[in-house]
């Protein structure tokens, strides 16, 4: 034991995964591993070799031959495909609307999962996705599965969209419902709640709200790993 433990924290898009798990590795001096990003490298990546999404053999043979990274800094994390700087590129709407299908693909979730397993195997991660607590670390001191109402879910979202995103908030709302649903049920690692995971409902809380609920949990589970 070296004084550290893992956090795993799991949830549908928007849940405000990303922006409590920065926080709170923050907070406790850990790297934030953001897996999401990682898929949506690989769809970035199959965008600009013209892969669709449904080309398995494809996909198999790209995820295997690229080269991702997430290098922690203090502004946030960014992403590298190849060593370029894509943590811009993976936001936009034609990777948004394609990653859950390239996510479902065994090949793509293995070679992902592998990399992710490795960064987390000295402790100190505060690692956030769909299937952290069920599958890529299942030993993970501490699981949260945080939740919000899709519509709470769509209203946060739509406020980060700029100028030339915007479309309509029923429609962003079908989107994020689409994702969700996908995710839920792929065949391979679906979105779901690890039994031994503490669910935080943060529809009516504030970001700083979660974010000390989630640091009173890990300090908890520190005091008992000692
Ligand atoms: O930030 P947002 O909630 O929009 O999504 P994300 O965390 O960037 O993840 C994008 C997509 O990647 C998800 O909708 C999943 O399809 C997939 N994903 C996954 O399958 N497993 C993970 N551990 C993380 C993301
Ligand atoms: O990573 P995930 O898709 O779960 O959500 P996110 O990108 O971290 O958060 C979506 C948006 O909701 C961000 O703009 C947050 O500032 C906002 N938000 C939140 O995350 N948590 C709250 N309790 C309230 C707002």
């Amino acid at each position: 034991y070296n004084g550290r433990i893992n956090v795993a924290i799991d949830g549908p898009a928007g849940a405000g995964k990303s922006t409590v798990a920065r926080k709170v590795a923050e907070s406790l001096g850990y790297i934030y591993v953001d897996t999401g990003a990682m898929y949506r490298a690989v769809t970035l990546a199959a965008n600009r070799s013209g892969i669709e999404p449904h080309e398995s053999d494809r996909l198999k043979e790209l995820v295997e031959s690229i080269h991702i990274r997430l290098k922690p800094g203090v502004e946030g994390q960014t992403v590298l495909l190849n060593g370029e700087d894509v943590t811009q590129a993976i936001r936009t709407r034609d990777v948004t609307l394609r990653v859950s299908q390239v996510a479902s693909h065994e090949a793509v979730r293995t070679r992902l999962v592998d990399i992710q397993r490795e960064l987390a195997a000295l402790k100190g991660i505060v690692m956030d996705g769909r299937d952290i607590g069920t599958q890529v670390l299942p030993q993970a001191e501490l699981k949260v599965f945080l939740v919000a109402s899709v519509q709470v879910r769509a209203l946060r979202r739509y406020q980060e969209l700029n100028e030339n995103e915007r479309i309509p908030l029923n429609q962003l709302e079908e989107e994020i419902a689409q994702r969700d649903h996908s995710d839920e049920n792929r065949e391979i690692s679906p979105l779901t709640c690890a039994k031994d995971a503490v669910v935080l409902d943060s529809t009516e809380l504030t970001i700083d709200q979660v974010v000390a609920l989630i640091l009173d949990l890990s300090r908890t589970k520190l005091a008992e790993a000692k």
